[in-house]
Order: structure tokens, then C-alpha cells, then sequence
């Protein structure tokens, strides 16, 4: 089958599933569609707005779900650290944890960062404290930060991972950190994450960076997109595409 055929007909099994927690069918779909989106070649889907918005808000839930199971299966394992490698997008997390710590240290000799949209398993956050930065999770949901301080503990890193119970929108101490990492899936479409990096960036220390992670192509159907144009009052803005073809993020750096 045609990678575009491929991704339509997924794409339409995953708006019509009934449930989206993690089994072995929702996994395989979702698993498959990740692998058709990135292996298209077009930019944009044959499916009405309608049904791509709706698909997005699908994979966002999907993708909470994934890490409420697997923050349950970690907190609750004998061996939490190997039990957490096994985590079926580890190696992207990795990998991109990898490029934004690439930008980070080209940009930023600072050590505190605050991360946005950290969710339940927060693998980046992991992964940016194990890399010796002192890190901040911001969540607003209690669940996900219940989930989090409980796997955190766990897996020792408690110290290094401090998690924070507040919606980005209502956060007025950006200004305590010198580095700001704004995940995907942090303003639902691409006109609230714009107004979020705006507000952001009015109220943070000039020569602060802010990495807003956002997207390209066909991957749009996973996270909203943020337009560079929009965040005209910094010094520096540019986005960068990692090399890794099997990462679905790209990020946007600003210096305020
Ligand atoms: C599914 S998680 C993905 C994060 C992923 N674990 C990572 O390390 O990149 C996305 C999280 O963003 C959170 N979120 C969405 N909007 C938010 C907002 N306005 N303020 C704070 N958290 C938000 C959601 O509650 C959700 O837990």
C-alpha cells in the first residue's frame, strides 16, 4: 500500500477507536501511524481541518495515556531504572534531549531550567537533570504531577526534578529561570502556544532562552506549529530541525 493510502486509513482507525488507553492494538496503530508520517513525503493530509484537529486532540490523549501506563509500570517495578529504558519512545526521548542540550549549551551557560508541559513520565526532565542541570517540571494537572513526584522518587532523582502543579498561562515566575523549555503539546493549537510564548517572553530576564519545541510537514497532526514571526520582541529566533529522521520535533529558540 501507497505510504498515503497507509496514513489516511490509520488515521481514520485511530478517530474511530473507542478507547485510547495503551493495549497491544492501540499501540500497533499508533506505532504505525508515527512510521507513516514519517515517511511521507507530502506535506499535508487529505483530511478535512475538522477531522485533523480532532486528530491531533487523539494523539494527545493517546500520548498522556502512554505515559500514565508507563509511569505506573516504572513506580511500580523491582528494577524502576531498566524497567524505564524499555519505554517503547526512549531512544527519541533520548535523542532529543541530546539536540536540545546541543542548543542549550551553545546559547546558555546557565543550569536551571524550567520545563512546560512535563506530563506524567517526564523523560525529558530526566534526561536534561541527568545531564547535571538543576530542572523544574511544570504540569497542571494533579494527576500527572502525582504520577511524576511518585516516579521521581523512585527512581532517586526526587533532588535533582522538582515538580510544580500550575497551568503555563497563569505562571508569573519565568523570570526565576534563565532557561525555559516550552513542550509540544503545551497550548492546543498554534494561536494559543503563540500567545502563551508571547506572554512568556514578557515576563522573562533579558538573555534568557526560551526552547519552544515545535514541528514541521506532516508531523503538524501531532503538535501545533510555532511561527517564528510571532515572537518579533526577542534578540535571536531561529528553529532547528534535528538530523534524526525518526524525531517529530523541531525547536524553536528564542533569546530575549
Ligand atoms: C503528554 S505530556 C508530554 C510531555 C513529555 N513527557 C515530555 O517529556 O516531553 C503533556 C503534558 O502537558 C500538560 N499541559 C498541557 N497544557 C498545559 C498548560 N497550559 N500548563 C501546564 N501543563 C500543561 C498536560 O497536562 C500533559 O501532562
Amino acid at each position: 500500500m501507497k505510504t498515503n493510502h497507509k496514513l489516511l486509513e490509520l488515521a481514520y482507525t485511530i478517530l474511530s477507536l473507542k478507547c485510547l488507553y495503551p493495549d497491544d492494538f492501540v499501540n500497533s496503530v499508533f506505532q504505525r501511524f508515527v512510521s507513516a508520517v514519517l515517511e511521507t513525503k507530502s506535506d499535508t493530509f487529505q483530511i478535512t481541518p475538522c477531522d485533523l484537529c480532532k486528530l491531533r486532540k487523539r494523539c494527545a490523549v493517546a500520548e498522556k495515556m502512554l505515559e500514565i501506563d508507563w509511569a505506573n509500570r516504572v513506580r511500580k517495578s523491582v528494577s524502576p531504572k531498566k524497567s524505564l529504558l524499555s519505554f517503547p519512545y526512549y531512544d527519541n526521548y533520548l535523542s532529543l534531549a541530546s539536540f536540545e542540550i546541543g542548543l542549550i549549551k551553545n546559547f546558555k551557560k546557565a543550569s536551571k531550567i524550567i520545563f512546560v508541559g512535563s506530563g506524567p513520565l517526564p523523560l525529558s526532565g530526566i534526561l536534561l537533570a541527568k545531564s547535571g542541570y538543576e530542572v523544574w517540571l511544570m504540569d497542571r494537572c494533579p494527576f500527572a504531577c502525582f504520577l511524576a513526584e511518585k516516579l521521581l522518587t523512585k527512581l532517586g532523582m526526587i533532588k535533582r526534578c522538582k515538580v510544580l502543579q500550575q497551568d503555563a498561562f497563569r505562571f508569573s515566575n519565568y523570570s526565576d529561570f534563565p532557561i525555559i523549555i516550552l513542550g509540544a503539546l503545551v497550548g492546543q493549537d498554534e494561536k494559543e502556544k503563540n500567545k502563551l510564548l508571547q506572554s512568556i517572553l514578557s515576563n522573562t530576564l533579558k538573555g534568557s532562552l526560551i526552547l519552544a519545541r515545535s514541528t514541521w510537514g506532516a508531523r503538524r497532526v501531532f503538535y501545533p506549529v510555532v511561527n517564528t514571526e510571532w515572537c518579533k520582541p526577542c534578540d535571536f529566533i531561529e528553529e532547528f530541525r534535528p538530523k534524526d529522521p525518526k524525531l517529530v520535533n523541531s525547536c524553536v529558540a528564542c533569546i530575549v
